[in-house]
């Protein structure tokens, strides 16, 4: 993504005084200023209600902010359109809380989606799609119908889509909110790694064993505002 503003170079995320109000009466997130670095990992926790998912559809550009600006990359992206848009879209990466499956299809069909997108070869992706899933404790589900998994399964399925075609960016929405300690270390394992490779990766949790120990920066939210921002030397 190319960096063409004032930006600071090697900012992800920049969120200046954003505020999303729901109508008539919900204010989802109020005045949030956040900076995310290229190639960080960030930890979005608070209560259920706080406005974690919000604050990655604002992110994602899939909301709009009421009030405020978001910049990715130096792009303000609730300004972008058309193929600008899409181009910066197809950049991140995002694994939603409600999963989004394609329930008809099969588990490697849902993970090659987001690579078909970008052209990639069927012999790329049909290998890709096989290494995610034996890192993912899923090989035997490869030709299984999405609808047929179980909620963990879905959510390991969900995740593998949105880092299959190497995002810069990865939004992931409470990814290990129906998996055992042992599948979520599996889990984090691989966010370790695309992190390791560079990508900047944004986790909205409420499971303390996966940010409880971590270097990196963890982000607390209480009613739609910032509490507090701790840790930062795992970047
Ligand atoms: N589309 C919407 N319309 C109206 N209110 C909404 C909408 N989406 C979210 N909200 C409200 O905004 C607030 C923040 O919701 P959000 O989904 O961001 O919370 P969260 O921190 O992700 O919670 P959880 O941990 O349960 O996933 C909540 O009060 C919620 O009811
Ligand atoms: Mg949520």
């Amino acid at each position: 993504m190319k960096n063409n503003t004032a930006e600071p170079p090697g900012t992800m995320i920049e969120m200046i005084k954003v505020s999303k109000l729901y109508p008539p009466d919900v204010v989802a997130l109020k005045d949030v200023s956040i900076s995310v670095a290229v190639g960080e990992m960030f930890f979005i926790i608070g209560m259920s209600g706080a406005g974690k998912t919000t604050l990655l559809k604002l992110i994602s550009s899939m909301e709009a902010p009421t009030n405020g600006l978001i910049e990715i990359s130096g792009n303000p992206i609730h300004q972008l359109k058309g193929f600008k848009l899409a181009r910066l879209r197809q950049k991140i990466g995002v694994a939603y809380q409600d999963f989004k499956l394609l329930a008809d299809r099969t588990t490697a069909e849902n993970i090659a989606i987001s690579m078909e997108v970008s052209y990639k070869k069927p012999s790329i992706i049909r290998r890709r799609v096989k290494d995610l899933l034996a890192q993912l404790n899923l090989t035997d589900k490869h030709n299984t119908i999405t609808s047929e998994l179980s909620r963990g399964e879905q959510q390991r399925v969900t995740l593998a889509r949105a880092i299959a075609n190497s995002p810069t960016m990865i939004l992931v929405d409470e990814p290990t909110g129906n998996l055992d300690a042992t599948t979520t270390e599996k889990v984090m394992q691989l966010l370790t790694k695309c992190n390791k490779s560079g990508a900047t990766i944004v986790i909205a949790t409420h499971d303390d064993s996966i940010y409880r120990h971590t270097l990196h920066r963890v982000m607390e939210l209480r009613a739609g505002r910032t509490h507090a921002i701790v840790g930062g030397n795992g970047t």
